[in-house]
């Protein structure tokens, strides 16, 4: 595994790489270049990723960059959790082939002025209570492609806005990269597995359980036949407020797989998502919803 912390690191490595895939290829194995873009704590969320990029790709790139642009003033970046050792000898025993980690100084040098904005589907849930968030997101991102010039990048669906997003500014800027969305990993008790989850407390982490659990029993209401949507989200407030207490809902929503608009009457698949601010952590969830199974 080689570890890259400028960008001219990284552009040699890909060189090297694209070289050595021409002739893999011609034995029949993947000439494709896999990407996972990270911001690091490293946890079996990000690891499916990267295993899904190793099963597919010739060569895989992870990046772990704490992206400054895309945390509030009032947000985490100062404490988000850094542990870069850890974090490499989990790439290293992943198969992961480069690990790009550059400073914030590499990534936004003196005079750094451009933004990307994707407008319409960054409006809603996280856009409303993150302002900004997606700019920080969608500009650090459109520079990792760039640099790193891979075929295939990865996201979670734990990040189902985000995801949504990224897709939308890679068709708008015929960005030459496919958007691959893997599945939500979640711990035993159903908690969507965060580096946010080791903030919590141990009241906080007990409640923490409900968020799923309230995403459970809106797919059961739906599997029931409940076709309306304001209906389904008192349900999920409701289970939240009793089971978990201490957390504040920021917004819960039923929304349409790929506008994100708000549906109101149930008719094909759906997407449930909601944040929770507890006192140590704000948690996101959501689920998509097969309305014909
Ligand atoms: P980060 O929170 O480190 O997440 C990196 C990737 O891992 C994202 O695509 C996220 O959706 C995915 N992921 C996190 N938890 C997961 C889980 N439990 N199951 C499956 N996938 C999970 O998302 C970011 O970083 C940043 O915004 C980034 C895209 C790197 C830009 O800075």
């Amino acid at each position: 595994m080689k570890k890259a912390t400028t960008i001219e690191q990284v552009r040699e490595a890909i060189g090297k790489a694209r070289e050595k895939l021409r002739q893999a290829s011609q034995q029949g194995g993947s000439n494709l270049i896999g990407f996972v873009p990270t911001m690091g704590a490293l946890h079996a969320g990000h690891f499916s990723l990267i295993d899904t990029a190793r099963r597919e790709c010739g060569f895989v790139v992870v990046s772990i960059f704490v992206n400054p642009t895309q945390f509030g003033p009032n947000e985490d970046y100062e404490r988000y959790p850094r542990p870069l050792e850890q974090d490499l000898a989990g790439c290293e025993s992943h198969g992961v082939d480069l690990v790009f980690v550059p400073t914030v100084e590499q990534m936004y040098p003196a005079g750094f002025s451009t933004t990307v904005r994707v407008s319409g589907v960054t409006e809603m849930m996280e856009g409303q209570f993150r302002p900004g968030h997606f700019d920080g997101v969608c500009t650090v991102v459109a520079k990792l492609f760039s640099i790193v010039g891979a075929d295939v990048a990865y996201f979670g669906a734990k990040d189902y806005q985000q995801a949504v997003v990224i897709k939308r500014m890679v068709a708008d800027l015929n960005l030459p990269i496919r958007i691959v969305v893997c599945p939500t990993i979640r711990e035993k008790d159903g908690l969507a597995i965060s580096s946010r989850n080791t903030y919590l407390d141990k009241h906080e982490r007990a409640q923490a359980a409900s968020l799923y659990g309230s995403l459970q029993l809106a797919e059961e209401l739906i599997h029931n036949g409940q076709r309306n949507a304001k209906e389904i989200i008192r349900a999920v407030r409701r289970h939240l407020a009793e089971h978990a207490p201490l957390g504040k809902i920021d917004y819960v929503a039923v929304v349409d797989p790929e506008s994100l608009q708000p549906i109101d009457e149930i008719k094909d698949d759906v997407v449930i998502a909601l944040a929770v601010r507890f006192p140590s952590a704000r948690l996101i969830d959501n689920i998509r919803v097969d309305v014909k199974s």
